[in-house]
């Protein structure tokens, strides 16, 4: 009789941060602190694989026991990491997943970060039992997004890259929370960009439902009031530690 996983641990790599945790996958918690140390700068391979095992140990979760999923901001595509966003041009093309196996000694899940919130969003969340298509979009260092349908993921959306034809550039360098924090944004500033963002959103995809994640959610309440649309938009239930918890979950699969 095969044994049920009840945990496993998650860590999440974004441009800033490596966050990881140990997750209860019934409850969908986190049951471990939250360990967070920051990614280092360039964001090359051997130095994230170095701060990811530094997360690790100090989880104490070194070993083989519970299953490991990571997360990382980027295409991920049979385990090559195919784009570059915010991290070194190394990973593009690059046998990423092989690389943390190789370099941790153990077998890891590996997902792309924003596909992950979702997937934490729809099992335990802001999205639970949620039918038709949910669109989850990451604010942070970038946007990521995860698109849910009927509870299924179609892995590796990247609506933070729509063009914004006006600057002729990718929408996350636009209305990104880092673009808020580089530019000095009042909320109500940077809620017009994120008015344009979600429209175009709607208008491409008819959603039934927003879901906004990263760490700047738990500042919903400053700028989602400020935001006229049809469709409802809610922040993420598990805000910054979605990503922690989907990766988990896609490894206790
Ligand atoms: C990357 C995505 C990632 C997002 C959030 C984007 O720049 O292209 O893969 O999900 O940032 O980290």
């Amino acid at each position: 009789m095969a044994v049920k996983t009840t945990h496993a641990v998650g860590v999440d790599i974004g441009g800033t941060g490596i966050k990881g945790g140990i997750v209860d996958l019934e409850q969908g918690t986190l049951i471990s602190d939250r360990i967070k140390v920051d990614t280092p700068a360039g964001a090359r391979p051997k130095d994230v694989l170095a701060a990811v095992k530094q997360v690790l140990e100090t989880l104490g979760v070194t070993e083989d026991k519970m299953p490991l999923g990571v997360a990382f901001p980027a295409i991920i595509k049979n385990g090559r990491t195919l784009s570059a966003a915010n991290v070194s041009n190394e990973w593009v093309g690059f046998e990423a997943e092989k690389f943390f196996e190789v370099g941790l000694g153990r077998d890891i899940h590996f997902a792309n970060d924003a596909d992950v919130a979702g997937v934490a969003e729809v099992r335990y969340g802001a999205a639970k039992g949620k039918q038709g298509l949910v669109l989850l979009t990451t604010l942070g260092t970038g946007i990521g997004t995860a698109m849910i349908h009927n509870g299924m993921l179609i892995p590796n959306s990247e609506l933070g890259h729509l063009q914004r034809a006006r600057h002729k550039k990718d929408a996350e360098a636009w209305t990104a929370y880092s673009a808020m924090e580089r530019d000095k944004l009042t909320w109500k500033k940077w809620a017009k960009r994120l008015q344009w963002y979600y429209n175009y959103l709607e208008f491409l995809f008819s959603p039934d439902l927003f879901v906004i994640g990263g760490g700047v959610s738990k500042h919903a309440d400053e700028f989602v009031p400020l935001l006229d649309l049809q469709t409802p938009i809610v922040p993420a239930v598990h805000r910054n530690n979605a990503g922690i918890i989907g990766a988990a979950a896609l490894a206790g699969d």
